[in-house]
């Protein structure tokens, strides 16, 4: 997720049980121009894999070199966002815009798998349409299966819809029984039970989460758990305060103390969510400048 899923997080992710992680989206553009700022966005740590690298663009060829590229950085798997709903992409032709084009998303996915070695993972992600009166997620998945992919993400919301209403669940299950390649299901799992059901009514392959896991990455252990004995995991404040520390930790290894405090606070924002006395928190924090005193602010408000 842009803004969130960086090397910290990933990391924390996997740490808390998250089978694979992906990086925010990567512009093709930026890498066949060799731009510093998006070339860092590919970089990944030991400890993140099984890691993906998401590119989005418009252009076959240009998404197609990009890829060959994405190779230096040996991920594990690469993902095509053609889902996303943000203007900035969409009007470039671009994420979900993509959705509109089948023609266009079909050359994309087949000149990625030739510029890449047969047996390199190319997943697709994508919505369910355009907007309510076209939903060809169907088409769009049985046409991304024959151009290449060997994995899809549905997020079942139409890309209109941006982030409104609730994702359609039936989508995912629809899709699954016409497609022979994984599918993997997105979209509102928020909790165990969340995951359970997704589970259940879709019969996908896997489950991906997104805002779910922002402020709450324990939610990985969690399912985990549950998946093993069906019982629910309560996570302790001196849990999320040993958590929340090494997710300090891990962005201090990589960005210097000024821009972690100033970045970590819409990370805060959510594990701050809900708690009493959260404003008045978040407020605090949003006025701290040291590492040392946000790390005091956090253990006195977590610690049991
Ligand atoms: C702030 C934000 C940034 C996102 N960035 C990306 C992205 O870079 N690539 C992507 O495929 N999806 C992105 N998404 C969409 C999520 O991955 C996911 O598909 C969507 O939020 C629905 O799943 P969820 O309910 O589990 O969050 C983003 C969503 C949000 C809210």
């Amino acid at each position: 997720m842009a803004g969130y899923t960086d090397r910290p997080f990933r990391l924390l992710c996997r740490e808390w049980g998250a089978d694979v992680v992906v990086s925010e989206m990567v512009s093709a553009d930026g890498i066949i121009h060799h731009q510093r700022q998006t070339l860092a966005y590919l970089e990944f740590t030991k400890g993140e894999r099984p890691f993906g690298a998401q590119l989005f663009g418009s252009d076959a060829l240009i998404m197609a070199k990009a890829a060959e590229a994405c190779l230096g950085y040996q991920p594990d798997f690469i993902d095509i966002n053609m889902g996303c709903p943000v203007k900035k992409v969409t009007k470039r032709g671009a994420g979900g815009a993509l959705m509109a084009d089948l023609i266009k998303a079909v050359q994309i996915v087949r000149e990625i798998r030739r510029a890449l070695p047969p047996d390199f993972v190319v997943s697709v992600k994508f919505r369910s349409g355009t907007e309510i009166n076209h939903l060809n997620y169907l088409d769009f998945g049985l046409a991304m299966q024959d151009a290449g992919a060997d994995l899809l993400t549905l997020h079942p919301r139409t890309v209109k819809q941006v982030f409104s209403g609730v994702s359609n669940w039936e989508h995912i299950a629809n899709l699954k029984s016409h497609v022979t390649i994984p599918v993997i299901g997105n979209g509102d799992i928020k909790s165990v039970d969340d995951a359970q059901k997704m589970q259940n009514e879709t019969g996908c392959d896997s489950i991906m989460i997104g805002r779910g896991a922002l402020g709450n990455p324990w939610l990985f252990y969690q399912i985990r758990q549950a998946q093993k004995d069906n019982n629910q995991r309560e996570i302790t404040g001196d849990q999320k305060l040993d958590s929340l520390l090494r997710h300090l930790d891990y962005a201090l290894q990589v960005k210097p103390e000024r821009l972690v405090v100033r970045e970590i606070r819409s990370h805060l924002c959510f594990y701050t969510k809900g708690m009493s006395g959260g404003a008045i928190l978040r407020n605090t924090i949003n006025h701290t400048d040291s590492i040392t005193e946000l790390k005091k602010i956090l253990t006195e408000a977590f610690r049991q």
